[in-house]
């Protein structure tokens, strides 16, 4: 028997800006996504998130989709331009009840709320005065975290301050792909480290709002192999995960920043020297206060290969990577997914994991009958969930998973055409149809267990 632990926490997760739509409702203001999206050229197809699912209207009907899969808990976050619509001062009255009403809702339907407090939709206003590259920003961060967590302190025990840094600082300011979508290194490092900072000050926040509070952080992690065990290869593979993985995990847990990290910055022109400019005493301490839990979100590995070495002198040794991918273009590698859970737990031990995210975009839609075969997303999850509860019979303390999405939403700078749901969203009616995975996601929970069968 395949069997998860008995209090394993199953779970979906969303977030505010890609599903509530409602963006000029009851008060809330603008937000870093609204702007971006306005911008042309920005999103793929054009869209924005000014509708997405109409969540802010439905969330009855999707709180009812999450009761009939048997979901133990719900991964949302917070609009923080609802709460307060200039991003500090003011506060919306409004706003919090909209989440106050969510969070009851879910209570009811026995499902546990579990609140970010962060997933990218920043204040306008805040970044009028230089976003989460200016040290202001961090002092707002545990403001805001402070009115939510007393609203909902009394509901909410599990909270995850930010999602996945190294997408707010790099994605957003240094390849600006993403909102506020400024191309600057000296910017997205400032980023990053106000970002964890803020982290690291709301913490305690919390904790003293919340009684029996669990506290922790999402990051997304990506497992790096080099395509080649040549020592050029080897080293841009240190120098990747350092970039990505360690420079968000390291000053998380007590270790500052990875000095091989910031002489790559340094040689890349990213930092005039080693001395980063934005550090004050004491910041590294705040930024390791202990959090009860590391969210992980898991999509796929990345295989390095050197540009120090020709390609042409490099290729006949580069590994194969699989042809199987999502629309995404991202490679399935489910294994990858043990591997790092078995590594965070050997080098950070964070005592309790959880994956908070992990899935695949496929953009299969109803057939004839109406039944949405998701066979694609059906594997991943399967071949996932496996990789999951190997890592638990490896001694990892993973204690849940949320599945990457709930529903089809909007993807940010891809827009609608990447659909990431268990349950298809049919945009011009708001129409929602539980998908094969939603129908084996279901038969997995209630079993507590991976042997189960999906109808034909
Ligand atoms: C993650 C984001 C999430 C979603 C997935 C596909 O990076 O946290 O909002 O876009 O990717």
């Amino acid at each position: 028997m395949r069997q998860f632990p008995h209090d394993f926490v199953w779970g979906v997760a969303t977030s505010s800006y890609q599903i509530e739509g409602a963006v000029d409702e009851d008060g809330r203001g603008e937000s870093i996504w609204d702007r971006f999206s306005a911008t042309p050229g920005k999103i793929a197809d054009g869209t924005s998130g000014e509708v997405a699912c109409d969540h802010y209207h439905r969330w009855r009907e999707d709180v009812e989709l999450m009761r009939w899969m048997g979901l133990k808990a719900y991964r949302f976050s917070i609009a923080w331009p609802r709460i307060l619509p200039l991003g500090r001062g003011r506060v919306n009255p409004a706003g919090l009840d909209f989440y106050s009403r969510l969070v009851d809702g879910l209570l009811e339907a026995r499902i546990e709320p579990v609140v970010t407090l962060y997933h990218w939709d920043l204040p306008q206003v805040l970044q009028d005065q230089g976003g989460w590259a200016s040290r202001d920003t961090v002092g707002a961060f545990v403001e805001y975290a402070d009115i939510v967590s007393q609203k909902l302190g009394d509901r909410v025990k599990r909270w995850i301050t930010h999602n996945e840094p190294w997408c707010i600082s790099v994605l957003g300011y240094a390849n600006g792909e993403h909102a506020p979508g400024i191309k600057d290194w000296s910017q997205a490092l400032a980023a990053a480290h106000h970002t964890l900072l803020s982290h690291g000050q709301a913490v305690p926040v919390i904790r003293s709002n919340v009684r029996d509070a669990e506290v922790g952080i999402t990051l997304n992690l990506v497992p790096a192999e080099p395509a080649s065990p040549s020592l050029e290869d080897l080293d841009a593979c240190r120098s990747f995960d350092g970039g990505f993985n360690r420079w968000y995990l390291d000053p998380l847990y007590g270790r500052g920043y990875p000095k091989d990290v910031v002489a790559d910055h340094v040689a890349a022109g990213r930092l005039k020297s080693d001395v980063l400019p934005f550090v004050r005493e004491g910041d590294l301490a705040d930024m390791a206060t202990p959090i009860d839990f590391l969210g992980v979100n898991y999509y796929n590995r990345a295989v390095l290969r050197s540009d120090r070495i020709p390609e042409s002198q490099n290729a006949p040794r580069t590994v194969h990577v699989s042809d199987d991918k999502t629309d995404m273009d991202w490679e399935v590698y489910a294994s990858g997914l043990t591997r790092l859970l078995v590594r965070l737990h050997q080098d950070y031990a964070p005592g309790r994991l959880y994956v908070t995210e992990n899935g695949a975009a496929y953009a299969t839609g109803p057939d004839a009958d109406g039944r949405v075969r998701d066979t694609k997303r059906v594997h991943y999850l399967r071949t996932h969930l496996e990789a999951s509860l190997e890592a638990i019979q490896q001694g990892v303390p993973l204690h849940g998973y949320f599945a990457w999405s709930l529903m089809d939403n909007f993807e940010w700078a891809w827009g609608y055409q990447k659909r990431f749901g268990m349950v298809y969203v049919d945009y011009a009616t708001q129409k929602r149809i539980p998908k094969d995975s939603a129908h084996l996601y279901r038969a997995v929970v209630a079993q507590n267990g991976l042997d189960v069968e999906l109808a034909a």
